[in-house]
């Protein structure tokens, strides 16, 4: 039996005076005022550690949320023994029975947990009500309803028979644990980067962001809820290396589902490697990571620079640049510059930045200490770039209450300036303008100087121009777009992911990566 195809769940406006507007301030309002413990989880448990950490709003860094039990290498050790204790009846148990529960997280997500989830996106991780509906409402539930489509699309997918002999493949899980490993920016991609291993029949470790932790916590309460076993996903928050050394190093380890930054994931590889004899099986390596995404603009964009200046400022400043689809730099024609610069400085002079409890906000804060420090320095770097860099909006910060920084914008007269060229992950985005009748040039600069390929955008209303765009940039972007901004993918409408320092490509919400986390078994019988 095939469940219809799932329709993307609709996005709430949060209007004044909406009843999801008066849900969210409410849970807003109670959960600035309470302290949550946040535990390790290990096949249900929930264990307190010695070590602790702090996690605080992004934008008020003086209010703790929540206080957040650290695993070390001893919780990891435990957390594959029960997890693999756990393993055998979940992955026999029917495939229909494992959707069924992720079915009905959804069903949970969309109702009661909409404004649970949404309040701890929005003051963890500093999203606004906008940004916290379309990621930990909306793509979550999607994610949670379109994997199982897929995955049952999968399982359709058999090898052909004849009268005497009957050949089947059967899905099997991998033969170990999935370590699954979270960025903090988006809560559905922490959701997605488990669920989608336990769903075709793995046990998962957990590794959470600290920064996003409440929200991720969340997640767990809701999917214990929905029925999912003790010990299939087990949480183990808290450093690094400290957890993912142990875990890296057991035999057991069938994969990792991975969404962070390139040096981890390249250290995790290394890891990999150097432990490649003692696994009992070449654990799948699956991750996002960073990327530097551009924008480009052709001449005939002229046509509707309105559009172009929109997708820039959304695509570079929404959830302040830290998006790993986000446009951070941008390449436009001379002929249409000084309209679009002054369009770019009008639309940036009107976003608010502030509290994002204060739904007019456009931004909250970046995340941390660590993001303010980086994105300053590059903001100094800006300012002190002589001829070759112009600030041209923006370029303020401020530490006081939150980790501030304007929205950003800065012309670099080289396009291979670092400000062009490296991961800032903030409201940070570089223009580089070109001459027109350079614009094959600069089109295989765009390319060439590209060491990450996630997602990039294109404006033309020449077709030939396009056409040429998408051929010499057809290896510089993994999600590529046409006359829109490079960020929001929808679940099922665009699977996600880029190549080179990008990651493996292995597209989120679609069947591809689901196809990851099976070791298939071929069987032929004779009769
Ligand atoms: N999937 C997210 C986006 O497309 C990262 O913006």
């Amino acid at each position: 039996v095939r469940v219809p195809s799932p329709q993307n769940e609709p996005i709430l406006s949060y209007a004044p005076g909406s009843p999801e507007r008066a849900g969210l301030e409410a849970t807003l309002k109670r959960m600035a005022s309470e302290q949550v413990e946040i535990p390790i989880l290990i096949g249900g448990k929930r264990i307190r550690s010695t070590r602790t950490d702090t996690v605080r709003m992004p934008h008020r860094h003086s209010h703790v949320l929540a206080t957040l039990h650290e695993a070390d290498a001893t919780h990891a050790q435990q957390a594959i023994q029960v997890a693999l204790e756990a393993k055998d009846e979940w992955a026999r148990m029917p495939f229909e029975e494992r959707a069924a529960i992720f079915l009905r997280a959804a069903e949970l997500l969309a109702t009661k947990y909409r404004p649970v989830l949404n309040a701890a996106t929005m003051l963890g991780q500093s999203k606004t009500a906008h940004q916290a509906e379309i990621d930990s409402a909306c793509e979550a539930i999607d994610f949670l309803r379109y994997n199982v489509h897929f995955a049952q699309q999968l399982l359709h997918e058999q090898p052909t028979s004849s009268a005497q002999t009957w050949n089947q493949t059967d899905y099997r899980p991998l033969d170990g644990f999935v370590f699954a490993v979270a960025p903090f920016n988006f809560t559905a991609i922490a959701l997605n980067l488990s669920m989608a291993p336990a769903l075709m029949g793995n046990v998962v470790l957990f590794k959470p962001s600290s920064t996003a932790a409440l929200s991720n916590w969340y997640l767990m309460e809701l999917l214990r809820e929905a029925g999912l076993p003790d010990g299939v996903i087990n949480m183990l928050p808290g450093d690094g290396p400290t957890i993912g050394n142990p875990v890296l190093a057991s035999p057991h380890l069938g994969g990792i589902h991975f969404t962070g930054s390139t040096p981890t994931f390249q250290g995790m590889w290394r890891l990999i490697g150097e432990n490649i004899s003692h696994y009992k099986q070449y654990p799948r390596l699956v991750g996002e990571t960073g990327g530097k995404d551009f924008i480009f603009a052709h001449a005939s964009a002229a046509d509707d620079l309105d559009a172009l200046a929109t997708a820039i400022v959304r695509g570079g400043y929404e959830y302040q640049g830290q998006k790993c689809s986000a446009a951070s730099r941008v390449y436009v024609p001379e002929s249409i510059w000084p309209r679009l610069k002054s369009r770019l400085q009008e639309l940036i002079a009107e976003l608010r930045v502030g509290d994002v409890s204060d739904f007019r906000n456009f931004m909250g804060a970046v995340i941390d200490e660590k993001a303010f420090k980086r994105t300053s320095s590059y903001i100094e770097m800006a300012r002190h770039g002589g001829t070759e860099a112009a600030i041209l909006a923006g370029g303020e910060v401020d530490r006081n209450e939150g980790w501030f920084v304007k929205p950003t914008l800065v012309q670099l007269t080289n396009p291979r300036h670092r400000i062009m060229q490296e991961e800032i992950f903030a409201p940070v985005v570089g223009v580089y303008v070109y001459p027109d009748a350079r614009f094959e040039e600069t089109l295989r600069e765009c390319d060439q100087s590209a060491t990450y390929a996630l997602t990039g955008a294109v404006f033309a209303r020449d077709r030939k121009a396009i056409r040429q765009m998408m051929d010499t940039l057809r290896h510089t972007a993994g999600n590529f777009y046409i006359n829109d901004k490079p960020t929001g993918a929808v679940v099922g409408q665009q699977p996600f992911g880029g190549s080179r320092a990008s990651g493996t490509n292995d597209k989120a919400g679609s069947m591809l990566n689901l196809v990851r986390w099976t070791s298939p078994r071929t069987i032929k019988e004779n009769f």
